[in-house]
């Protein structure tokens, strides 16, 4: 099985990569970013999930903002107030470590060289971190994943074509994609190409167990908003990226290129340059993932979900 360790802001869709990780993984801890909402709500969500799963899963509590400048918005009109659809689950039984993410991301990949591929679901404040305290760590993982950036412009800021990961901290994005050599990139347009269909997923919910329970009610306030915009299906960004952690051999179309975070720009500060025409004369740095194989995606989903039978 593959060893992961996943740095987060759970966050809805977080909550559903976590729960493939767990069905289909080694997770060697989670490492909590704030984003989508405070590092207060997502400590306590990774705690909630580490609960869920009866699992002996290490919560690292990271960096409370970003690397530079305050964010515009955060994104609990999406995911709730608490970041868990403001359903008021209990405090939960599980507590944080006492290590900061950064340095639990460096101990750990120093005890485990080779062995781990990093997740990156959340902006990358804490990766960046680590990596201007220890610039060897690219060489100590396997791979690195990121669920991050909208390489066609699209995005789902509100004010900049830019994704929430990388537009949350540009300049932690900008030291991630600058450090590593080579990493796997999931966008955010790849994954609106990889909704599933309401009706289906509504099903894998009904017929799933306890997982798939709590995911139905930490979903609302999230499937409430992609309706109101008039999204089509169940967009799931970081499922999509963790999947193609678990098995990169899912991925059915790629595209190597350099990419880049543009940190000033007047219209465009946190959005992905992707330099498709080989103008910068840079070596290509990232993987873009543009197309996975859905049935597998769904299954794997299914299976975190306890609904493996429900194809
Ligand atoms: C990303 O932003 C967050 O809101 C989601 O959890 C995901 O990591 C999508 O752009
Ligand atoms: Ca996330």
């Amino acid at each position: 099985r593959p060893q992961l360790l996943i740095d987060t802001d759970p966050g809805v869709d977080d909550a559903l990569a976590i729960l493939m990780a767990h069905a289909h993984a080694d997770v060697a801890g989670l490492s909590i970013a704030a984003g989508n909402v405070g590092i207060g709500h997502t400590v306590r969500n990774a705690c909630t999930l580490v609960d869920l799963l009866g699992a002996a899963t290490p919560v690292f509590p990271g960096c409370p903002g970003p690397l530079v400048r305050a964010p515009e918005e955060d994104a609990a009109f999406v995911h709730g107030a608490d970041g868990f659809g403001d359903v008021g689950f209990p405090a939960p039984a599980a507590a944080p470590a006492d290590e900061a993410a950064a340095l639990a991301l460096l101990r750990l990949a120093r005890e485990r060289p080779g062995e781990l591929t990093l997740v990156a679901l959340a902006p990358l404040t804490n990766l960046a971190l680590a990596l201007r305290l220890d610039p060897a760590l690219p060489a100590r993982v396997k791979r690195l994943v990121v669920m991050g950036g909208a390489v066609t412009g699209h995005g789902n800021t509100d004010k900049v074509p830019a994704e929430f990961n990388v537009g949350f901290d540009p300049e932690a994005a900008h030291v991630v994609f600058e450090a590593f050599p080579h990493f796997e990139l999931v966008d955010w347009e790849a994954t609106l190409r990889h909704a599933f269909d309401e009706d289906e997923f509504d099903r894998w919910l009904a017929a799933g167990d306890a997982r798939a329970g709590f995911f139905g009610r930490v979903f609302g306030t999230a499937r409430a908003f992609n309706r109101r915009k008039a999204r089509r299906g169940i967009i799931a960004a970081d499922a999509l990226a963790m999947a193609v952690a678990i098995d990169p051999s899912i991925v059915t179309r790629r595209e190597s290129r350099h990419v880049a975070v543009e940190l000033d720009g007047r219209l465009t500060r946190g959005a992905t340059v992707v330099d498709w025409a080989g103008r910068l004369g840079r070596p290509a740095n990232a993987d873009i993932v543009l197309e996975v194989d859905q049935v597998r995606f769904g299954a794997m989903v299914r299976a975190a979900l306890g609904a493996a039978g429900e194809g």
